[in-house]
């Protein structure tokens, strides 16, 4: 990941400059990161805000030979795989929030964002764009308390190419042992350092709100909850609020 590497000053959305390429044939690993995006997505057609270098805002494109139903576990393998680069960089104690936010305390540090592009059911390219709040010294008040950055975490300024390095190594290392799947060790992994389970969570279902106990993730990134009935429930979409984060 990363041998094509392309920075770029300014862009729309690395994600869709990706997208571009990917139609074009860039070649498996192309890497895109953006000092500035101008309209940077999140998810559940959300935006992704940040000021020029304030965040590390970048996507990979890979072509794997998978089914469009196993691309579930990248997103779960970037954030476990970029979870540990920055335990690992900067020390700091972050978690998993299911299925793709990394938080410190309750406030998020990285968003993710994974698309696909599949014909006949077959993956023709998967693009997984990353957003890493590094420096952001001061948030929009509407954010303030749900959001935090690697500077206000770690107090000081970061070498962020090393740290941008760092970030690469690991998905690429993440990907490579785990071929590309939620495997056992990468699961149990994901889990421990997961701080959604073993909480309670409230999730929609038929437009009522149920309250359940998030147990575990299973090896297609779903979240296992227990409702109070004991019956276990898979959620793999939509919001879930956890409580407590
Ligand atoms: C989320 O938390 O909702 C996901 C945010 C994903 C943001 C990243 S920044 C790089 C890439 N390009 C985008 O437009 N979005 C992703």
């Amino acid at each position: 990941i990363g041998k094509n590497l392309i920075v770029l000053d300014e862009v729309g959305s690395t994600n869709d400059y990706l997208k571009k390429l990917g139609a074009d044939g860039c070649e498996n690993g192309t890497v895109a990161v953006a000092r500035e995006q101008t309209q940077g997505k999140g998810r559940l057609g959300r935006v992704w805000k940040a000021k020029k270098d304030d965040s590390i805002t970048f996507s990979f494109l890979l072509r794997p030979k998978i089914a469009p139903s196993e691309v579930s576990s990248i997103t779960p393998l970037a954030g476990l795989a970029v979870c540990k680069a920055i335990r690992e960089f900067t020390g700091l104690d972050c978690r998993i929030k299911w299925p793709n936010d990394i938080i410190i305390g309750k406030k998020k540090l990285v968003g993710i964002l994974t698309e696909m592009s599949a014909e006949f059911d077959a993956v023709e390219y998967v693009i997984t764009g990353i957003g890493i709040n590094a420096d952001t010294q001061d948030f929009p008040d509407d954010i303030k308390e749900k959001a935090t950055s690697i500077y206000l975490a770690t107090g000081g300024h970061f070498d962020k190419n090393k740290f941008f390095a760092c970030v690469l190594n690991h998905i690429e290392e993440e990907f490579i042992k785990n071929d590309l799947k939620l495997s056992p060790v990468a699961l149990k992994e994901y889990t421990s350092l997961c701080a959604t389970v073993g909480r309670d969570i409230t999730f929609t279902k038929n437009g009522k709100s149920v309250t359940a106990k998030a147990v575990g993730v299973n090896p297609d990134g779903e979240l296992i909850a227990e409702l109070p009935d004991k019956t276990t429930k898979l959620i793999n979409s939509g919001e879930v609020t956890v409580q407590g984060i």
